[in-house]
């Protein structure tokens, strides 16, 4: 019988890994009071329990109060953190998994203005433009008090009975004294590479002398900033060798790149439409330099790489980090033979970009991050099976399908278009984006596995919904471009939609104006400066695409820098009117209280939409709750009851954009929290 690879037991010293899996720190935000509690314990059982190896939790676990959370980090400079860390690792630790923690002080990557507005603190007072803050450059006095503030943190992992720790090393205060760009000492502490090491290897000594040699302790280290003013290649893997002589550490997680600008952390933490695995043969690079254990996650979002990352030796664990976002039974699927059932990571970066607005969510799977109430295993009725219709086969559709055909349901699903896929396939227009596929293709997989039938070109009327004899009707018919908020010249404008789905081909001079923030009018911007058009993107907020993250909008933005795109800003479109053979949109600026005109060949319009809501009302007299939704069974995580009707046929919901323009996140989540215990 065939060994996979990826499933062979790894001996790291004492410590037995079941497989080759793991997931590298990353903080989820989902601390309360700076605590991992229920949430955060549930999030990484259940990666447990679908068969990983080794969870790293914690992503920069913070060591001092002038280190405060960035997003939502573990206060593991706090007492208190002792028994939440040990329920945590005890629950973990009973599903099979080894359970480390990655700590950090964060340095100049935070901000002063929080908690306890201690200055944030640096080897220089060199600014990082992330995060903006102007740091202190450290005393004598803070390094030492740092350098303990690390050992007490140790101890506390200990004392919690993880399995070991990290230190982070890229962007954060170890390797602000490592990197050139950062450390413009002339002391002890900077200048030559010895003297860069020096804080790092006083941390690292002073917590062996506090935790001993038993525990696990590692890097997460940059061994290359790829950055003509940061740490080189060379000086990158020699500290990596230094450290592994100098018997302080017990393995090393390879980090390429810098991140101290959101477009750099894009290739650090890269997202759709960039290369698989960009610096998996430079960490393989590393373990030979090195001969240390080596861990290393970025863009491995298959199993193929994964095992091919293993196979040829490169790494001993491989990190699929966002991988067990979108789905934290990878180990278990593979071993079962049902590698085709993993749902897919997209490389959306909803996850990472949520964290800074609120907390981590997968753009594809609503159950992530709230494990106690939304199922990632959606179980069996216990009752009788129901007739399930669903009217639509966008993101909403296909879930409500899926979960329905999980529950042992009989589902049919009426699309009127030839594909299903519904908004994701005109989002999948602009080739850099087309893995978004992944959210439908993962949803078509699961219900022919399942059984549900999806009737395409199929328009579905009342009477085609009643036909069927449904229990349950589900309306999730989406939207049409919303233009309404013009006072005049809706027929003069372009949609994004027009241009994505192809029905309108680009102009020479495009203004495209978004009144949207958010990825539809970026991506019909890229595609449209990519067709080679003269562009001016136009929008009534301060900045573009305010609800496009950190990681996500660099992509964008690198596309419309290279076409050399014009950008207005504060700027409301009122009207449009037609001039010759050009449009004109008529502008207002709010803060000089004046009109601007602006001609192109085409004014191309993102407003979000409208939703198609006329079945849902046909239907809504004669179901048995009138359509309602009981908020409080809803938010209680209880099945929907209500009936305004008692002589209704069916109980309907509506669902996604068809309630009102939103996004794919959202459309998913409605979908499973109703029908979960339909
Ligand atoms: C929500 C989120 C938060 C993250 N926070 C951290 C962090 O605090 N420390 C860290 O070293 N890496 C962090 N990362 C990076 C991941 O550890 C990992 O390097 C990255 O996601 C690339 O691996 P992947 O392609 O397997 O997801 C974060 C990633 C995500 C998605
Ligand atoms: S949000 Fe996107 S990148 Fe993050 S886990 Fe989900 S699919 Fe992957």
């Amino acid at each position: 019988m065939w060994n996979d690879p990826l499933l062979q037991p790894f001996q790291l010293k004492r410590l037995t890994l079941r497989n080759r899996l793991m997931s590298t720190a990353h903080e989820p935000a989902y601390t309360e009071d700076g605590m991992p509690k229920a949430r955060y314990r549930l999030y990484h059982a259940e990666k447990a329990k679908g068969g990983i190896a080794l969870t790293m939790i914690g992503g920069s676990s913070v060591v001092a109060p002038d280190s405060p959370q960035a997003f939502g980090n573990i206060l593991l400079y706090k007492d208190e953190v002792v028994p939440w860390l040990k329920e945590l690792a005890d629950d973990v630790h009973a599903r099979g998994a080894a359970v480390m923690i990655q700590i950090t002080h964060l340095g100049r990557r935070t901000t002063w203005s929080k908690a306890d507005w201690l200055p944030v603190l640096a080897p220089s007072n060199v600014r990082e433009p992330a995060h903006r803050a102007f740091p202190k450059a450290m005393e004598d006095w803070d390094i030492a008090r740092v350098i303990e503030a690390y050992a007490d943190g140790a101890e506390r992992v200990k004392a919690a009975g993880l399995d070991g720790f990290e230190l982070e090393c890229y962007g954060h205060l170890i390797d602000q004294f490592w990197s050139p760009a950062t450390n413009k000492r002339v002391d002890e502490y900077g200048g030559t590479l010895e003297n860069r090491m020096r804080f790092g290897l006083e941390v690292l000594t002073a917590i062996r002398k506090r935790v001993g040699g038993d525990l696990l302790v590692g890097a997460r280290m940059v061994c290359d900033e790829d950055w003509d003013r940061g740490l080189s290649r060379a000086e990158g893997v020699e500290i990596a060798k230094r450290l592994s002589g100098s018997g302080l550490i017990d393995f090393v997680n390879v980090i390429r790149g810098h991140i101290d600008t959101e477009e750099a952390l894009s290739h650090v933490i890269p997202g759709m439409g960039s290369r698989s695995a960009p610096h998996l043969d430079f960490s393989g690079e590393v373990r030979a330099a090195t001969r240390m254990p080596t861990f290393h996650a970025a863009r491995i979002q298959d199993v193929a790489t994964a095992r091919h990352a293993i196979e040829s030796g490169k790494l001993d664990m491989v990190g699929m980090t966002r991988a067990h976002l979108a789905d934290p039974y990878i180990a278990r699927k593979v071993a079962e033979g049902r590698e085709h059932e993993i749902r897919p990571c997209v490389g959306m970066g909803y996850c990472i970009d949520s964290i800074y607005s609120g907390e981590a969510v997968c753009i594809h799977n609503a159950a992530t991050g709230r494990e106690a109430t939304i199922p990632h295993i959606v179980p069996k009725i216990d009752g009788p099976c129901r007739k399930v219709v669903v009217v639509g086969a966008g993101p909403a559709g296909l879930e409500a399908a899926r979960v329905a055909g999980e529950r042992g349901h009989e589902v049919v699903v009426f699309e009127a278009a030839a594909r299903p896929g519904g908004q994701v396939l005109i989002a999948a227009a602009l080739k850099r984006r087309r893995e978004i596929l992944g959210i439908v293709d993962w949803r078509l997989g699961e219900c022919a596995r399942l059984g549900v039938e999806i009737r395409c070109n199929a328009y579905a009327g009342a009477g085609d919904v009643l036909d069927a004899n449904p229990d349950v009707v589900v309306i999730a018919t989406g939207g049409v471009p919303n233009m309404s908020f013009l006072d005049e010249g809706e027929a003069f404008a372009t949609s994004t939609w027009d241009i994505l789905s192809g029905a309108v081909k680009p102009a020479s001079r495009v203004v495209l104006y978004d009144d949207n923030g958010a990825h539809p009018g970026m991506t019909a911007a890229e595609f449209i400066a990519g067709a080679g058009s003269q562009l001016e993107i136009v929008t009534p907020e301060r900045m573009l695409a305010p609800d496009v993250g950190g990681t996500s909008y660099p992509a964008y933005f690198r596309a419309f820098s290279l076409a050399g795109a014009a950008v207005a800003l504060n700027l409301r479109l009122e009207r449009i009117e037609r001039r010759g053979n050009t449009v004109a949109g008529i502008f207002f600026d709010e803060y000089a209280k004046r009109h601007i005109v602006k001609e192109a060949d085409q004014i191309v319009v993102d407003h979000g939409s409208t939703p198609v809501d006329d079945l849902y009302f046909e239907l809504k007299p004669s179901s048995l709750n009138l359509g309602e939704i009981d908020h409080k069974a809803l938010l209680n995580n209880r099945p929907q009851t209500l009936v305004g009707n008692r002589h209704g046929r069916y109980r309907l919901f509506r669902i996604g954009d068809a309630v009102a323009s939103r996004n794919i996140h959202a459309a998913v989540y409605d979908a499973i929290r109703l029908m979960k215990d339909a």
